[in-house]
């Protein structure tokens, strides 16, 4: 009796062994099988990162970024017939007036009826004159120029403004020091007065036009033709606004013309 269950017990313990194995190897493999999928699945998502980023592709040191910008819907609209009309209202310094300026040229290349008033000069009226309201600023402790936040505060509910464009353009000193705060701050005032807010003609001003003048650019270097930092257009020389930051506030003009335009068919 004993004997027997001795033996019975050594044959379980012999069967249950064997098992444990099987399951061992089996665990194994399909780890093996596990971290090769993953290793695989990384190193794909790694390559479309690099194909198919154009963050990363602007780092590339042929600096093809601005060509491969995808067009925006109203690219085909060359020009209006001159019957849109722009307000551009800001304060601000010499660096924001000049920026201003490209924001005119832009809107210029669709139609005539460009204005640019200081908020001590416009009135309801060149508001309601206007078919888009652009507003300029520099950034005050991340915040909007007081003069325009003032400016705003007078328009009143008691007009539709509901038909017209909107959107910000800024200049700043410092990256994340205030620059989409003070862009977004206008166009939620914009908003609040029923403005259809629209942003530049690219993904990189999003939420208008802006150009960093107190910092970059960052370290440069290069390894395998591909630049990590900043292309040299987005640095400063000789205090002058880079050309890559006009481009944006050119575009910024165009599109809000163009949309202001289309709105009016
Ligand atoms: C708009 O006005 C400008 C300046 O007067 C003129 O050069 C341009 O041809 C006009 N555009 C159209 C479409 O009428
Ligand atoms: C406002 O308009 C007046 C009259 O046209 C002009 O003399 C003055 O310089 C303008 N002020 C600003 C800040 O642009
Ligand atoms: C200009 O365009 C507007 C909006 O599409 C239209 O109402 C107007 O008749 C046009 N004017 C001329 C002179 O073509």
């Amino acid at each position: 009796m004993y004997g027997a269950l001795s033996l019975d017990h050594s044959t379980k313990t012999k069967y249950s062994f064997q098992r444990m194995n099987i399951l061992l190897l089996a665990i194994t493999f399909l780890s093996f099988i596990g971290v090769v999928y993953l290793a695989t699945e990384m190193q794909s998502i790694r390559e479309q990162l690099l194909v198919n980023q154009p963050a990363f592709k602007s780092m590339r040191i042929d600096n093809t970024f601005a060509q491969e910008m995808p067009q925006n819907l109203f690219s085909t609209t060359q020009h209006g017939n001159n019957t849109t009309q722009i307000l551009i209202v800001h304060a601000g310094d010499a660096w924001l007036k000049q920026f201003g300026q490209q924001v005119a040229q832009g809107a210029k290349s669709i139609t005539k009826n460009v204005k640019i008033l200081h908020p001590s000069n416009a009135t309801i009226n060149d508001v309601l004159w206007a078919d888009a309201l652009v507003l300029g600023s520099n950034v005050y402790n991340a915040n909007p120029d007081p003069e325009l936040l003032a400016w705003l505060a007078t328009l009143s509910f008691h007009y539709d403004l509901s038909s017209k464009v909107a959107s910000a353009f800024v200049l700043a000193g410092g990256i994340s020091a205030g620059e989409e705060l003070v862009m977004t701050s206008l166009l939620h005032a914009a908003l609040i007065f029923q403005f259809i807010v629209v942003g530049g003609d690219t993904w990189t001003s999003a939420f208008g036009a802006s150009a960093i003048m107190g910092e970059g650019p960052f370290h440069l270097k290069t390894t395998n033709n591909i630049l990590h930092g900043w292309p040299n257009e987005c640095y400063r020389q000789n205090n002058e606004i880079p050309q890559y930051f006009f481009d944006k506030a050119f575009g910024l003009g165009r599109r809000i013309a163009q949309v202001a335009t289309k709105l009016k068919v």
